[in-house]
């Protein structure tokens, strides 16, 4: 088993954890031959799938999160026996233990991605194999055990698939996929959980972009720290999150819609509520830049993040930097009338303009939708399928998946 973390281009190629999709191989020495597209329909015969019989009515826009499609996919991890055979199920409550690691110690994490319903009636996933390597990174560091990114992507497709019809027919919404992985050792200790359960469910999301909007507002203020140098930050671990929830509240108490954290002395922008943030601005140098905070270990490696600093690069339109921002720099640029859109990106809202800042107790305000909406709209295209990217490429497995695909199709018929 790789030791090292690996980074999102090294995730499509992880070969050496496993996460059987049979019980004849749940031992972490079965070795997945990635090379024959055969072999994942085999190994996906051995998923265990129970169809719901009362399927639920599908709503057209429910609040973010609260209703969930008909089925889930759940798989068994113990020390002793490995993983177990995935399972897709009727969706309905987990049983756990009142003593389970999870609920004690925050032994978890989760991860977030969409399944797009093309103009063409095709299913898509957005860069998929970047969650999965992000969600192995965050399993490495919270003591849960290693997966194969492909299989667990696989049994993914297969639930999509199942609840299909779930996937809106529409390009500003979409299926919401919430992998989530838990420590469910029935032990008080604090230790490696013997015992983990890796579960997968869907909801039907709406679109948060919209062009119209005046701009997200935030409150910036030394007071609270999201992540700091050594800690998780840089992980999708529910810690992260329950642990900010007082400032968000704090926020709105001051106007705002979110709160914008900082870090260090010098006040470090280093992301906006649950996005990652980007200035485009001039430089003090004269020179016009797309700017976002580096990958340091405090902030999240968005897939969305990477989209965007791929895509503009591309474009070779501007300097697009990863780099350190303060708040002095950029209420100086505001001042000087040197910032162009400040905006933040993550899979929920996809892109979002940032109306105005409260700091030092002073509004600073820029509200300007050119280059978000310009991201947007090919984000979208892409999403949907309607970009041919030079990146995208259409498979109908995930075993032939590089990182350089922008989305992955699913080999459904859409009816
Ligand atoms: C703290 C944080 N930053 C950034 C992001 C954006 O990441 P992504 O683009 O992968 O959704 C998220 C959302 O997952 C997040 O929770």
């Amino acid at each position: 088993m790789a030791e090292q973390e690996s980074s999102p281009e090294e995730g499509s190629a992880s070969s050496s954890v496993f996460l059987s999709l049979g019980p004849q191989c749940c031992m972490s020495t079965f070795s997945f031959n990635v090379t024959m597209s055969s072999a994942v329909v085999d190994q996906a015969a051995d998923l265990v799938i129970e169809l719901s019989s009362t399927p639920k009515t599908k709503l057209d826009e429910p609040a973010f999160g609260n209703v969930f499609t008909d089925h889930m996919l759940t798989i068994e991890w113990s020390a002793s026996d490995g993983w177990q055979a995935p399972l897709i199920k009727p969706f309905g409550n987990l049983s756990l233990h009142p003593a389970c690691s999870s609920l004690h110690y925050g032994i978890q994490l989760f991860e977030g991605l969409k399944a797009f319903r093309g103009d063409d009636n095709q299913l898509r996933l957005f860069r998929p194999m970047l969650n999965m390597n992000r969600m192995s990174n965050s399993a490495k560091r919270a003591c849960l055990p290693a997966f194969d990114q492909s299989e667990l992507l696989e049994c993914i497709r297969r639930l999509v698939e199942i609840d299909q019809d779930w996937v809106p027919h529409s390009e500003s919404a979409s299926l919401y996929i919430r992998p989530t992985f838990l420590g469910t050792e029935r032990s008080l200790g604090v230790k490696k959980p013997a015992n983990a359960l890796l579960y997968v469910i869907l909801c039907r999301v709406g679109s948060y972009f919209n062009s119209e909007t005046k701009g997200l507002s935030l409150w910036a203020d030394p007071k609270y720290t999201r992540a700091w140098k050594g800690g998780t930050g840089n992980y999708k671990m529910g810690g992260n999150y329950g642990c900010s929830l007082l400032a968000q509240y704090e926020a709105e108490d001051h106007g705002c819609q979110q709160v914008l954290w900082l870090y260090g002395e010098d006040h470090q922008i280093t992301e906006a509520g649950t996005m990652n943030i980007f200035l485009h601005w001039i430089t003090e140098d004269g020179e016009e830049e797309l700017a976002t905070p580096p990958l340091d270990g405090i902030i999240l490696p968005g897939v969305t993040r990477q989209s965007i600093l791929e895509l503009t690069r591309k474009w070779g339109e501007f300097k697009v930097t990863e780099r350190y921002l303060t708040m002095s720099q950029l209420c100086s640029a505001l001042k000087q009338l040197r910032v162009k859109e400040v905006f933040g990106s993550g899979t929920a809202c996809m892109i979002c303009p940032i109306g105005h800042i409260v700091y030092q107790g002073e509004v600073r305000e820029r509200s300007r939708l050119m280059l978000t909406s310009r991201i947007a709209k090919e984000l979208i295209d892409i999403q949907v399928g309607r970009n041919t990217h030079k990146h995208t490429q259409t498979h109908t497995h995930t075993h032939t998946h590089t990182h350089t695909q922008m989305f992955l199709h699913l080999s459904v018929t859409a009816g």
